[in-house]
C-alpha cells in the first residue's frame, strides 16, 4: 500500500517521517519541485530504518508524478509556510496556484485517491483542491483539527499535569484564531473538564490555542511542523487502516450545523472511504455564535479565492 506525501519541506518530510516510524504503509513517496531535496529527505528517512526498526520504503521524487501512481492517500502539504506577522491568510495567492497544479497532477496518477489538504490557509485551500479534484468531497478533505485539538490537549495535560493521552477534545471551526475549542465536549479522564479546571484558567487556555499557530511562528521565525505532519499521519493511518476515528477534520458541509457550501472543521468519522460520517453536536447558542463568526472569517477568505479564479 502507497501513499504519497508532497512537499518534502518540514512538514511534509515529518509526515512521510511519522509514516515510515509507525509502518502505516509499505511504501511512501515523497515529491517535491526543488530538485533533489525530496530524494534526499526520503533517502535521510531510508537510511533511518535500521536504526528505528521498520521496513516502510520511503521514495523521493523531484516532481515526477508517475512515481506517485495508484497512491491511496496523497497528503498535500506544498507552498509557503508563514513567517512573523504574517497571517495564514496572507498565503492565498500563492499556495492556490500550487494546490491546484498539485491536485490536478497526482489525480492523473491516482484518480481513486484520498486527498489529505495541509497547505494553508487551511481551509480555503481545502476548498481549491475540491474545485479543481472534481471528486466527492468525503475523498478531499483538510487537516487542522487534529493539529489544533492536539494543542489544547496539550496545554490542558500541562495545566493538570496529567497525561496528554487522557484528554479528549472536541474542536470546530476554521484553522485560524477564530477556531473554536469546546470546553463542554472536553473530558479528562471522562471527568467533564469544566470540573477540573476554573473558568478564567480554561479562557486562557482556549485563548492560548487558537493562537496555538502563531506562538510557534513568533518563536521559530516559520510555522511549526512536528505536530502537523503527525496530525497528517494520524489522519492517514485512520484512512489506511479503516480504523473509522473520531476526529475534527475540515470537511464541505451540505447544511450540517446550518451552514451549507464551506469547508469547514467538524468531527468526522474517518476510514477507507475518506470521510465516513459528519457528526452534528448540539451545541449551545454561544458555541453557535463562536462557530459562525469562524464561518464567516473562512468565507470570506473562499470569496477572495473566487474572485482570483473568476479573474484568471
Ligand atoms: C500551524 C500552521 C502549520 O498551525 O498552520 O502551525
Amino acid at each position: 500500500m502507497k501513499v504519497t506525501v508532497v512537499g518534502a519541506g518540514n512538514v511534509g518530510a515529518t509526515c512521510a517521517n511519522v509514516l515510515a516510524t509507525r509502518e502505516v504503509v509499505n511504501e511512501v513517496v515523497l515529491l517535491d519541485i526543488k530538485e533533489g531535496f525530496a530524494e534526499g529527505k526520503a533517502l535521510d528517512i531510508w537510511e533511518t530504518a535500521p536504526i528505528n526498526l521498520y521496513d516502510t520504503r520511503t521514495v523521493g521524487s523531484t516532481n515526477d508524478y508517475s512515481k506517485t501512481a495508484d497512491s491511496e492517500v496523497v497528503v498535500i502539504t506544498s507552498g509557503l509556510p508563514r513567517k512573523p506577522g504574517m497571517s495564514r491568510d496572507d498565503l492565498i495567492a500563492t499556495n492556490a496556484g500550487i494546490v491546484k497544479i498539485v491536485t490536478e497532477n497526482v489525480l492523473k496518477f491516482s484518480p481513486n485517491a484520498i486527498l489529505v489538504i495541509v497547505s494553508n490557509p487551511l481551509d480555503v485551500m481545502t476548498y481549491c483542491a475540491y474545485l479543481n479534484a472534481k471528486v466527492d468531497s468525503s475523498k478531499v478533505f483538510g487537516m487542522a483539527g487534529v493539529l489544533d485539538t492536539a494543542r489544547y490537549r496539550a496545554f490542558l495535560a500541562e495545566e493538570l499535569n496529567v497525561s496528554p493521552k487522557d484528554i479528549q477534545a472536541v474542536l470546530m471551526g476554521g484553522h485560524g484564531d477564530t477556531m473554536v475549542p469546546l470546553p463542554r465536549y472536553t473530558t479528562v479522564g471522562g471527568i467533564p473538564v469544566t470540573e477540573l479546571i476554573d473558568s478564567a484558567k480554561l479562557d486562557a487556555i482556549v485563548e492560548r490555542t487558537k493562537k496555538g499557530g502563531g506562538e510557534i511562528v513568533n518563536l521559530l521565525g516559520t510555522s511549526a511542523w512536528y505536530a502537523p505532519g503527525a496530525a497528517a499521519a494520524q489522519m492517514v493511518e485512520a484512512i489506511v487502516k479503516d480504523q473509522k476515528r473520531i476526529f475534527p477534520v475540515c470537511a464541505w458541509l451540505q447544511g450540517e450545523y446550518g451552514l451549507k457550501d464551506i469547508y469547514l472543521g467538524v468531527p468526522v468519522v474517518l476510514g477507507k472511504n475518506g470521510i465516513e460520517k459528519i457528526i452534528e453536536l448540539k451545541l449551545n447558542d454561544g458555541e453557535k455564535a463562536l462557530l459562525n463568526e469562524s464561518a464567516g472569517h473562512v468565507r470570506d477568505v473562499m470569496g477572495v479565492l473566487d474572485t482570483m479564479t473568476a479573474n484568471a
